[in-house]
C-alpha cells in the first residue's frame, strides 16, 4: 500500500482529486467503481467544480457503485442511487447508459448481482475503484467476517453499521438491514484501488487495514494482497499507524501533489 497522510480532510480531498484528474485526462475510456458516504463527498464536490472549469470530462467515463441498502427504490432520498444523483451524476457529464447501480428492489437478487459482475467484465473491469472504510473495516458493505473471497451479493448490516447510518434516516428502525454489495474478491479485482479516510473514528480500523493480519474480521486488511492500493488519510485517521516513518506525510503541503501519480 502507498500511504500519504495530509493534514486534514482537504488536503485528502486536494490529493484525491489530483490523483483521480490524472487518471482521467486523455484516458479514452475510464471505468471507474465509486463508493458513496461522507469520505467521499469532499471528492465529488471538487470532481464536480473540476467538471464545472473544464478540467474533467466524464463523458467516456462507466461507473459501478460499490453498494446499495436493500429495499430502497433510486428515487429513496437516503438510497445511494439517489445520493449518487445529487452529489455527482446530475452535475457532471456522464453519459446516463455509463452509469451502473445495484438495485436494492431487484426481484431475484441472486441473477441481478451475477449480472452486475458480468457487466463490469463487459467493460474490460474496473480501472480505478475508489472506496472509503467503514469503523469496523468495512469496505463496501462487506462487513466484518465477510468472505476475502466474496463476490456481488446480499448481506446482513451490523449493528455498528445500523448505528453509524442512522444519522441519514428518520428512526433506527427505518435504516436497511440490508444491503446489496460488491464482494471483496470483486473489489480485489479492480486494477487499482484508491482508498480515502479521515477522522479519528477511522483509526482503529486504517490500523488493522494497514499493519494487521490479513482477516477476515478486517475486511478492508484484504487489500494487503492487491498490488496497487493508495491510501490518503489525514493525521487523525493516521494516529494509530506505527510505521509512520515508511509512509509519506505530505503536511501542510510540503510536497505537491502535481506529477506524484506517474503515468
Ligand atoms: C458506501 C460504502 C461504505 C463507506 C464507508 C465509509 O458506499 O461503500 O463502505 O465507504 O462506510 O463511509 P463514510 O465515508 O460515510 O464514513
Amino acid at each position: 500500500m502507498l500511504v500519504t497522510i495530509h493534514s486534514d480532510e482537504k488536503g485528502v480531498a486536494d490529493y484525491a482529486y489530483e490523483f483521480v484528474r490524472q487518471k482521467l485526462e486523455g484516458s479514452k475510456n475510464f471505468v471507474m467503481g465509486l463508493a458513496s458516504g461522507g469520505t467521499i463527498l469532499r471528492l465529488f464536490r471538487k470532481m464536480v467544480d473540476g467538471f464545472a472549469g473544464g478540467e474533467l470530462d466524464f463523458s467516456n467515463v462507466h461507473t459501478f457503485n460499490l453498494d446499495e441498502y436493500v429495499g430502497l427504490k433510486p428515487d429513496h432520498p437516503q438510497s445511494y442511487a439517489y445520493f449518487m444523483g445529487e452529489h455527482l451524476f446530475g452535475l457532471v457529464n456522464l453519459k446516463e447508459e455509463n452509469i451502473h447501480f445495484l438495485s436494492g428492489v431487484a426481484e431475484s437478487v441472486e441473477g441481478h448481482c451475477h449480472h452486475y459482475e458480468k457487466q463490469i467484465k463487459e467493460v474490460g473491469g474496473i480501472d480505478l475503484q475508489i472506496l472509503g472504510i467503514g469503523r469496523n473495516g468495512h469496505i463496501g458493505f462487506n462487513e466484518p467476517t465477510s468472505s476475502l473471497a466474496s463476490r456481488t451479493r446480499m448481506v446482513t448490516l451490523t449493528q455498528e453499521t445500523i448505528l453509524d447510518n442512522q444519522r441519514f434516516f428518520p428512526g433506527n428502525e427505518d435504516v436497511p438491514r440490508h444491503a446489496l454489495t460488491m464482494g471483496v474478491g470483486t473489489i480485489l479485482e479492480a486494477k487499482e484501488v484508491l482508498l480515502l479516510a479521515t477522522g479519528p473514528e477511522k483509526s482503529q480500523a486504517l490500523a488493522s487495514m494497514i499493519e494487521g493480519p490479513v482477516a477476515a474480521v478486517c475486511p478492508a486488511s484484504a487489500l494487503q494482497m492487491h498490488p496497487r492500493v493508495p491510501v490518503v488519510c489525514d493525521e487523525a485517521a493516521a494516529q494509530r499507524l506505527i510505521y509512520t516513518e515508511h509512509y509519506e506525510k505530505m503536511i501542510d503541503n510540503e510536497k505537491s501533489v502535481e506529477g506524484q501519480f506517474g503515468p
